[in-house]
C-alpha cells in the first residue's frame, strides 16, 4: 500500500487527490498545504509549496513513496530536481523542463526550431525597437512579458495606446521584473486544454477541455485564472485531436528530450484551432486549473499506477476515460481577480449531487469561510456538455454565499455556435 504526498492546495490538488483515493493501492495521502476541501480526502501538512527542503525532510520522515507536484511555482524553485538527487519518487518537470512554461522566449524558440504550429514573434529587450515593430504590424498586438507573471503578464492590445502602455509597463518600469518581452501575432479561433501524460518521448493523451479565463458572461471582463471549464468538445472532429498529438505534443516531447532536457509530468498545449489549422498559444509544465478538476474525474485508469510509471520515466501506457462529459462552474469571490475580501460564510454544500472542489476555503470556527480569489468549483456529470451545464447550475444555486458570484455560461460555445 502506497503513501502519497500531494503538493499544492488549490482546486486542481483537490482534483488529484480525489483520484488518487479512488485507486485501490494508495492507503495515505497527504497534501501540503491543502485546503479545508482537501483536508476531508487526505492529511493536510501546513507546508509551503514552494519550502522544498520542508517538503524533503516530510516526505523523507514520512516514507512517502510518491510525492506528486500541482503547481508551477514549486516546479520553478527545482523541487522536482532536489528530490531526484535524494533519490525520491516525484511526478513532474525539472526545472530545466519546465522552462516551457516559465520562458515564453525558450518555448516560442524551441517550436521554431521543431517546426511547431505556433503564430509568428519576435523578442524585444528594448523599448523603442519593441515600438517600432508593433507599430510597423497589425492591430492587435499580443505582448507577452518573458517569465512567469501569474496570467497577467499576456496583454492583447487592440489599440496603439494599449500596446505602448503595456510595452512601457513590460520593459521601461520593470512591473514584472526585468524582462525581455515576446511580440505575437494575433490568432483567432477557438482555444482549448490538451494536456498529456509525457515521460521523455513517451505521451499518453488525457481527453481534451475548454476553461474560461474572462470573468464575466459572454466572455467579457478581465482575464482570471478560470471561471469553469468542460470535456469532451464536440467543436473539435478525431482529425484535430490527432493533430494535435501527433504534430504538437509529441514533437515538444521529443524536442525536449533532444535539447537534454527531458520532460517528465503533465505537459499542457493550450491551443487554438484557427482558420489556419492548430496553433500552439502556451505551454505548461503542469495540469491546468481548472480543466483538471473536469478531466481527472473522467478518468477510469488507477491514477497512481500513471503518476508511479511516468515519475519513473516509462510509459504509461493508454489511458481509459468515462464518455460522460463532465463541466465545472466555479464560484469566486465579489471582486476577483481584483481585490476581494475574504472569510464569507458558505453553506449548502453538502447538498450539492455532484463534485465540489475547493479552491480557496478555509473553516473558521467549524464553519467553512472563503479565503480565495476562485473560492471552489461544482463539478457535474451528463451525457453531453449541455446535460451537465443545466445539472452544474441547479447545483451551483444550493450553495449559500451573497459574496459569491460564478458564470452561467460555462460550456455555452460547445453546443452554440463557436466563437
Ligand atoms: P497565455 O498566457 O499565453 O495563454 O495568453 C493568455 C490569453 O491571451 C490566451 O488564452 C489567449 O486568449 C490570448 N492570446 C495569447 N496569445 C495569443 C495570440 N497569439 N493570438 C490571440 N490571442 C492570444
Ligand atoms: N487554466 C489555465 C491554466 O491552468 O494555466
Amino acid at each position: 500500500m502506497k503513501r502519497v504526498l500531494v503538493v499544492g492546495g488549490g482546486g486542481r490538488e483537490h482534483a488529484i487527490v480525489d483520484a488518487l483515493s479512488r485507486s485501490p493501492q494508495v492507503e495515505k495521502i497527504y497534501c501540503a498545504p491543502g485546503n479545508a476541501g482537501i483536508a476531508r480526502q487526505a492529511e493536510c501538512v501546513p507546508i509551503k509549496d514552494t519550502d522544498v527542503e520542508e517538503l524533503l525532510r516530510f516526505a523523507r520522515e514520512q516514507s512517502i513513496d510518491l510525492t506528486v507536484v500541482g503547481p508551477e511555482a514549486a516546479l520553478v524553485v527545482g523541487i522536482v530536481d532536489r528530490f531526484r538527487e535524494e533519490g525520491l519518487r516525484i511526478f513532474g518537470p525539472t526545472r530545466a523542463a519546465a522552462r516551457i512554461e516559465s520562458s515564453k522566449e525558450f518555448a516560442k524558440n524551441l517550436m521554431e526550431r521543431y517546426g511547431i504550429p505556433t503564430a509568428g514573434y519576435r523578442t524585444f529587450d528594448d523599448y523603442e525597437a519593441a515600438l517600432a515593430y508593433v507599430r510597423s504590424r497589425p492591430l492587435p498586438a499580443v505582448l507577452k512579458y518573458d517569465g512567469l507573471a501569474a496570467g497577467k503578464g499576456v496583454v492583447v492590445a487592440a489599440t496603439m495606446e494599449e500596446a505602448e502602455e503595456a510595452l512601457r509597463d513590460m520593459l521601461l518600469d520593470d512591473k514584472f521584473g526585468h524582462g525581455r518581452v515576446v511580440v505575437e501575432d494575433y490568432l483567432t479561433g477557438p482555444e482549448f486544454s490538451f494536456m498529456c501524460f509525457v515521460a521523455g518521448d513517451k505521451v499518453s493523451p488525457m481527453v481534451l477541455a475548454q476553461d474560461h479565463k474572462r470573468a464575466f458572461d459572454g466572455d467579457r471582463g478581465p482575464n482570471t485564472g478560470g471561471m469553469g471549464a468542460y470535456s469532451p468538445l464536440p467543436f473539435l472532429a478525431p482529425e484535430d485531436e490527432a493533430f494535435a498529438l501527433e504534430r504538437i505534443m509529441r514533437p515538444v516531447a521529443e524536442a525536449l528530450v533532444r535539447e537534454g532536457c527531458p520532460f517528465t509530468g503533465v505537459l499542457y498545449g493550450g491551443l487554438m484551432k484557427t482558420p489556419q489549422g492548430i496553433q500552439v498559444i502556451e505551454f505548461n509544465a503542469r495540469f491546468g486549473d481548472p480543466e483538471t478538476e473536469v478531466v481527472l474525474p473522467r478518468l477510469k485508469s488507477d491514477i497512481y499506477d500513471i503518476f508511479r510509471a511516468v515519475a519513473d520515466g516509462e510509459d504509461p501506457g493508454r489511458t481509459e476515460w468515462h464518455d460522460f462529459a463532465t463541466l465545472g462552474v466555479v464560484l469566486a469571490s465579489e471582486g476577483y481577480p481584483g481585490s476581494y475580501e475574504k472569510g464569507a460564510e458558505i453553506t449548502g454544500t453538502e447538498q450539492i449531487d455532484g463534485v465540489v472542489y475547493h479552491m480557496g476555503t478555509a473553516l473558521r470556527e467549524g464553519r467553512l469561510v472563503t479565503a480565495g480569489g476562485r473560492v471552489m468549483i461544482v463539478v457535474c456529470r451528463g451525457e453531453d456538455p449541455e446535460q451537465a451545464r443545466l445539472k452544474a447550475l441547479a447545483e451551483v444555486a444550493k450553495i449559500g454565499c451573497d459574496r459569491l458570484f460564478y458564470r452561467r455560461d460555462i460550456g455555452c460555445k460547445a453546443f452554440l455556435r463557436e466563437k
